[in-house]
């Protein structure tokens, strides 16, 4: 394995990420991307492969719904925790690595890539990724890409206050320079080797990768950089307001930068 993937397993293996999608506003994330993909999906039964799927968080709900799921995972660790937690009904899970998917070609109605996109920093590595989605994908097969956003860590630096220690700014100003973002010194509080995507970026991988542009849109807005709405997100009535200010703007193309994920909607077409 590379040494870019390298860091990245290291990361995932540690555990420091399995509470992300589930605690105070990391579930704007999960709940909108849910949203964005409940649009575009066929109903069940169909089969999702979920690539890059870690423990299961998107697979818990779809398998709910009446989905087969296959999850493929870098991480053995997460895979075992996939398989523990939701059980053999519906669901199989692997360890494999996005550019090279132990799937027939055709095989699947719709593939996630939530999540590998943006642990691959070449730009020929991201279109061996989507190409592989495309490939697994039958015609007119929903293939899902997240992406951060270029610009994250630098609102992530402002809200959390990281942007006040000087080896942060480092990292991102190369992250804005040319969105390659590394943690030189794998510290914990700071995410692993990333490529962070500006939304035409995006935008142009997946048209290389042959895959036609359903919709292309910010997950979060605003809001996922308010920490202080995490209380607000416990009320009911609070968190359709902040749902509908991420909404409202999802489109939007001037703020599409703002949202820490992008999503990109694609089809793999005949
Ligand atoms: C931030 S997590 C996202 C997990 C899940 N898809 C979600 O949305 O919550 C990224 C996942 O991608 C996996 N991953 C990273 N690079 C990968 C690759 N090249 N092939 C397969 N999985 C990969 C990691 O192990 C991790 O589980």
């Amino acid at each position: 394995m590379d040494d870019d993937l390298g860091a990245v397993l290291r990361h995932y293996e540690s555990g420091r990420e399995e509470l992300r999608l589930s605690a105070g506003l990391g579930e704007l994330e999960l709940v909108r991307t849910q949203e964005v993909l409940r649009r575009h999906l066929p109903p069940p039964p169909a089969t999702i492969l979920d690539i890059g799927g870690g423990t299961g968080v998107h697979a818990a709900w779809l398998l709910a719904a009446g989905y087969t799921v296959r999850l493929l995972d870098l991480s053995p660790r997460h895979v075992a925790r996939a398989l523990a937690d939701l059980g053999a009904d519906g669901l199989t899970a692997d360890v494999a690595d996005a550019r090279r998917l132990p799937a027939d070609d055709d095989s699947v109605d719709a593939a996630l890539l939530l999540g590998p996109l943006y642990h691959l920093v070449g730009p020929a590595d991201r279109l061996a990724t989507l190409a592989e989605a495309r490939r697994v994908g039958r015609p007119g097969a929903v293939v899902a890409v997240a992406a951060i956003s270029r610009f994250a860590s630098l609102f992530d630096g402002l809200a959390r206050g990281f942007l006040f220690d000087p080896d942060f700014r480092t990292i991102v100003r190369q992250d804005l320079a040319d969105g390659r973002h590394v943690n030189p010194r794998d510290d914990p509080r700071w995410f692993t080797t990333a490529f962070f995507h500006r939304p035409e970026e995006l935008r142009d991988e997946l048209d290389a990768a042959g895959l036609a542009i359903v919709e292309l849109v910010g997950v979060e807005g605003l809001a996922g950089w308010l920490g202080h709405l995490a209380d607000r997100w416990t009320d009911e009535h609070a968190r359709t307001v902040i749902l509908e200010a991420a909404r409202v703007i999802e489109s939007e193309p001037t703020l599409l930068g703002l949202s820490a994920h992008l999503l990109a909607v694609g089809r793999v077409v005949p």
